[in-house]
């Protein structure tokens, strides 16, 4: 076969081997950061073809550069797939990244100096739900609500008595680390009491709604943010979809409030990931998922470990390491050493500090993607347990590496040259 990374050898060998080296990590390393995934190779194929080449800043049919007659219609495209795809009544699909998407809908949504309500960041909640060293945190003021003590679950009661008091201009609901199903019908409610909008930060669970494994928050928000690199298995990039009363102001924050000239390599592969995700076996993927993501969290905690909340309902669980006597960075260093990929991170009301933690975030999509199931998720179990019962054993590491390796070895996400 030939190698499609030829020319570029030809040019950049250094970056050549940089590709081929990680795309032998990938293939040979169990892969269980939450969010990421495997995507696909056509929509590969579209992020490395000349559509990359071409500047379109405005909007399909309405844009500040000539030769714009071919690429609009696959931005045409990739809005009505994902309006399609999540029943939504607008879709804006230039966002570079979901960071991009967020400030897009707070700059359509708010005026500096607004209250807004999000998630306590060390309980779940995204860096642009109002960290003091984000531009959510400095242009906005945000009040957080967080998860109840016992059950580790949203309190909406609480959510609601912060509402209530605070009185924010947007609600914004979604996490980056949350393993349970978010209630949507009742955040809007809480919304609807003060007269507030809502926004859904759905980066993580995308690929879920679509494949119809969470409820879908889109009848419920104002706004819907998302990824489209995480559960929905595309490009690297983000989305916004929001009712129609909305269009106009969002369409103006992401250009030209935000960002110049669309990627249009990247709006092109969106549109691959929306068609594939409308497909029927996108819906057994999904499933898939939280099957998978289920069986992990069941094997770990009859390992000995604690699983924050007691389970997961969607693609990704937090994995308390305190009955193990390690931190969440010396596991995430073993793990590494191991071929077992994973973050460190703080479980609610964590003693330790955000670089250290006392727990480790695992997600199920990118090894669903690979093809594993249910067996494979209880073998990653015990490997996972192995290698924590003994983080500073090299020996112990090595042999769980070449287990891990030989796992692999039955699911290749790129068995062919990438
Ligand atoms: C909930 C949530 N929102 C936004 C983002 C930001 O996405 P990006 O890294 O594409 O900017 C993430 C990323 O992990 C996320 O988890």
């Amino acid at each position: 076969m030939t190698d499609p990374l030829a020319a570029l050898s030809a040019v950049d060998p250094q970056i050549a081997d940089v590709i081929h080296r990680e795309v032998d990590r990938q293939n040979t390393t169990i892969q269980l950061i939450a969010s990421e995934n495997f995507t696909s190779p056509a929509v590969m194929s579209v992020q490395g073809s000349v559509l990359t080449n071409k500047y379109s800043e405005g909007y399909p049919g309405k844009r500040y550069y000539g030769g714009n007659v071919v690429v609009d219609e696959a931005e045409e495209m990739a809005r009505e797939r994902a309006c399609a795809l999540f029943g939504a009544e607008h879709a804006n699909v230039q966002p570079h990244s979901g960071a991009n998407a967020n400030m897009a809908a707070y700059l359509a949504l708010l005026d500096p100096g607004d209250t807004v309500m999000g998630m306590r960041l060390d309980q779940g909640g995204h860096l642009t739900h109002g960290s003091p060293v984000n531009f959510s945190g400095r242009i906005y003021r945000f009040v957080a609500y967080g998860v109840d003590a016992e059950s580790e679950c949203l309190d909406y009661d609480e959510i609601r008595s912060v509402a209530l008091a605070e009185r924010p201009k947007l609600i914004v609901a979604g996490a980056t680390a949350y393993p349970r199903t978010i209630d949507f019908a009742r955040f809007r409610a809480i919304a609807d009491e003060i007269g507030a909008l809502l926004m859904v930060d759905a980066a993580h669970i995308a690929g879920l709604i679509a494949g119809g494994a969470h409820p879908s928050p889109v009848p419920h928000a104002d706004v819907v943010t998302f990824t489209t690199h995480k559960t929905l298995r595309g490009p690297r990039a983000g989305t916004i979809l929001c009712r129609q009363e909305h269009a106009a102001a969002i369409d103006k924050a992401v250009f030209p409030g935000l960002q110049g000239g669309p990627l249009m390599h990247v709006v092109a592969a969106k549109a691959v990931a929306f068609l594939l995700a409308q497909q029927p076996d996108f819906r057994e993927y999904a499933a898939q998922i939280v099957a998978n993501s289920r069986a992990l969290a069941a094997g770990l905690a009859d390992e000995g470990f604690r699983i924050v909340s007691g389970g997961s309902d969607n693609h990704l669980m937090l994995v308390d390491l305190r009955p193990f006597g390690v931190t969440g960075k010396v596991a995430q260093e073993a793990l590494d050493l191991a071929g077992i990929t994973t973050n460190k991170n703080a479980i609610p009301n964590d003693p330790e500090k955000p670089f250290v933690t006392s727990g480790l975030r695992l997600g199920t999509a990118a090894v669903t993607t690979a093809g594993m199931a249910e067996d494979q998720m209880a073998e990653i179990a015990a490997l996972i347990a192995r290698v924590l019962r003994a983080p500073d054993d090299a020996e112990v590491r090595d042999e769980v590496r070449e287990a891990a390796a030989r796992l692999c070895s039955k699911f290749v996400p790129y068995p062919d040259p990438v």
